[in-house]
């Protein structure tokens, strides 16, 4: 199925960033999901299309986001599949007016995900804070999951601090650093609240114990914090399997990137 060029073009963005998600096994069955606001790509063929569901409760009221169009991950869809086949694993969906339901307009029935409060808050607060941020990523990073195991590695800001101190790129590329929220359950409303907490602060936020998430003008740059954060991660976990506690780049190093890179 081909709408336009235009959406077409995000469209083949989602799938290239689903690929790149099962090749770094990051995305294991059905694991992780990609949002993105396909309002701007919308032609009148699909604005004017009857929608293919009922009105379906977000469990949130979200005001800005009304009338909006939303291409999603469909819910226990796997990566791998929608690398090759977008619009079969999938969904096209419109905000209701009331901010509070959605529709879905795709031809095919595919369900979104499970993260879909999670997504469409944050959302929400891109559209509000209007940075033309468009993208949201949800992903399971081996390296980084396995850091939010670590308590001391849960306090507000050691881990960005860690993660820029491993290679330069990291305190250039991912300036804000991640935010923390704790352990809540997948899906779930306290998890969207959360994670909305963090982004006044961050771009990206680790979601304890089950994966990492990230917003973004497009789902590349999105998907590019978090491939960033992936590395230094990987650094720190090969130098810890060689034996030795790196040692990191000094403050003042980092403070002369801070001044150079004008972060
Ligand atoms: P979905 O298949 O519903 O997108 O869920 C995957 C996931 O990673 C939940 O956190
Ligand atoms: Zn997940």
């Amino acid at each position: 199925m081909y709408y336009n060029d235009k959406l077409d073009k995000v469209i083949n963005e989602i799938a290239e960033v689903a690929g790149y998600l099962w090749e770094k096994g990051w995305a294991e069955r059905n694991g992780g999901n990609i949002t993105v606001n396909i309002t701007n790509e919308i032609d009148d063929t699909l604005r004017t299309k009857t929608p293919i569901s009922d009105r379906i409760a977000i469990g949130e009221v979200l005001p800005n986001i009304k009338g909006m169009f939303f291409f999603c991950k469909g819910t226990n869809k796997r990566m791998r599949d929608l690398a090759r086949h977008p619009l079969d694993n999938g969904s096209i969906i419109r905000i209701c007016n009331d901010g509070a339901h959605y529709e879905i307009i795709a031809d095919k029935p595919v369900k979104p995900t499970s993260e879909l409060p999670a997504h469409l808050s944050m959302h929400n607060l891109m559209v509000e804070r209007g940075t033309g941020y468009k993208a949201a990523i949800h992903t399971h990073p081996i390296d980084l999951v396995a850091m939010s195991h670590n308590p001391v590695f849960l306090e507000k800001d050691v881990l960005s601090k860690l993660l820029w101190s491993m290679i330069p790129e990291t305190r250039a590329f991912c300036p804000k650093g991640i935010g923390i929220a704790s352990y809540e359950l997948p899906g779930s409303l306290t998890l969207a609240k959360s994670t909305i907490a963090q982004l006044n602060e961050y771009d990206v936020v680790m979601w304890e114990k089950h994966g990492v998430c990230a917003i973004g003008p497009d789902i590349l740059e999105a998907f590019d914090q978090i491939d960033v954060l992936s590395k230094a991660a990987q650094i720190y976990l090969t130098a810890r399997s060689m034996q030795f506690i790196p040692t990191g780049m000094s403050d003042e190093q980092l403070q002369e990137l801070k001044e150079v890179f004008k972060l």
